[in-house]
């Protein structure tokens, strides 16, 4: 069994990616906007801060459970919004969400999925494909899952599914995508608001990347035949982004905060905005009616030289309700989570590091991934000597004196 522990959290799974997925795929997964100061920065972020662990008093079982919005969580974890997963393994988005549900984890689906949401949904629950997985997992793994499961118990078992949303020029397509969303039973929207156009990321204009066709435009087409879109969006040449049906599927580039009530009007579900950075517009955000914030600079890819999300997060944020506080970048272990936790936030959004798993391994990769995840998580915060996530805080950690 000693081999079977940790493989993923602690093996270089992006070199693996690297060497299986075709260059230019693993390329845009990688990629970070012009120089990619912040995308390289971001990967030891984290680490700039140290624990300052406590004496426990009394040794109590640790519960990692938390809550992001209204959604109950069991470990404060969920897989960030990637578009394009077919680029990643075969199964795409139904396998992944598969795999971040059968460990309790919420999968995040991107707006650029290239699977249908009905889809994802029906697999992501599917017993026959929960049985098969679990099958899979090594003894270490099912082992430390059902003993997750029961601790998990109380956790209400319904949908683990979120749904990123990018305001399109096309709004129709943006209201049908997020209310096909919440018929298949998601809880929560995520509304990216940091994409007014995408970054410039040249080293996927020098591989010559071709995103492929995703769901988004096959409603376009069919909405099209049925006749129920407004007319034609402009065809405007915008330097660095892709040409997207005439720029429809594009993402509106002035729609700012305005966006969550537009949203909030036509759908029931918590939403959150995804994105920012300062705290004006934290305040922006919950004034016009977000349930949320991730604190995100879109995993490196947007503006460059943009302040990493944990710098961010220790210097701004301290007197929020940690509920409504989540945020994503550069997170790769538990002891990351657990910073992210200290500094305010109730959850974190897991990126490429989840890629990787997935490329690597499929399914059974991505729930190893986050099986070990969830186990450094609860290890940590025992030494840490906390039991919930309710009392962790700032006295728990600090800047580190040596940056
Ligand atoms: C390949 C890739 C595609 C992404 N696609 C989206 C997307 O469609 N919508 C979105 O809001 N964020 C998207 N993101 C940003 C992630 O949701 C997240 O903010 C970021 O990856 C977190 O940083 P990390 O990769 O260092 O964990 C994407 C990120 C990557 C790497």
């Amino acid at each position: 069994m000693a081999n079977e522990l940790f493989n993923w959290l602690y093996r270089d799974i992006e070199d693996q990616a690297r060497v299986i997925l075709e260059p230019s795929n693993y390329n845009y997964y990688r990629s970070g906007a012009t120089r990619e100061r912040t995308l390289a920065r971001s990967k030891d972020s984290w680490a700039s801060y140290d624990f300052v662990p406590r004496i426990p008093i009394e040794r109590k079982t640790v519960s990692s459970r938390s809550q992001f919005c209204s959604v109950e969580l069991a470990t404060p974890l969920y897989v960030a919004p990637m578009a394009f997963q077919s680029l990643l393994n075969s199964g795409a988005e139904s396998q992944f969400a598969l795999a971040a549900n059968l460990v309790n984890v919420p999968y995040c689906l991107s707006s650029r999925t290239t699977t249908s949401i009905s889809e994802v949904a029906e697999i992501a629950s599917d017993e026959a494909e929960r049985r098969r997985l679990f099958g899979q997992l090594s003894g270490f793994h099912k082992h430390m899952l059902e003993h997750f499961w029961q601790a998990d118990e109380a956790i209400s078992s319904g949908a683990k599914l979120f749904f990123q949303v990018y305001f399109m020029a096309e709004r129709e397509v943006t209201f049908q995508l997020a209310e096909e969303a919440q018929l298949n039973g998601f809880s929560l929207f995520l509304l990216t608001v940091d994409t007014p156009v995408l970054g410039m990321r040249l080293s996927d204009l020098k591989m010559g990347f071709v995103p492929p066709e995703g769901y988004a435009d096959k409603l376009y087409d069919r909405l099209v035949r049925e006749g129920r879109l407004s007319s034609a969006k402009s065809a405007d040449d915008i330097p660095f982004q892709p040409k997207s049906r005439d720029n429809a599927l594009n993402q509106d580039p002035g729609i700012g905060l305005g966006a969550l009530r537009l949203l909030k009007a036509r759908v029931d579900l918590p939403v959150a905005a995804k994105g920012v950075i300062r705290q004006s517009d934290l305040y922006g955000a919950l004034a016009e009616g977000a349930d949320g914030v991730v604190i995100s600079n879109h995993g490196g890819r947007q503006l460059d030289d943009t302040v990493l999300t944990a710098d961010a997060l220790w210097r701004l944020w301290d007197n929020f309700e940690s509920s409504r506080i989540s945020v994503d970048g550069g997170i790769s272990n538990g002891a990351d989570v657990v910073k992210a936790l200290c500094m305010g936030a109730s959850s974190v959004g897991i990126g490429r590091n989840a890629a990787w798993a997935f490329a690597v391994g499929g399914a059974l990769g991505l729930a190893s991934y986050l099986i070990e995840l969830r186990i450094e998580i609860e290890y940590v915060m025992t030494l840490l000597g906390v039991a919930s996530v309710s009392e962790l805080g700032r006295s728990d950690i600090t800047l580190s004196s040596r940056t």
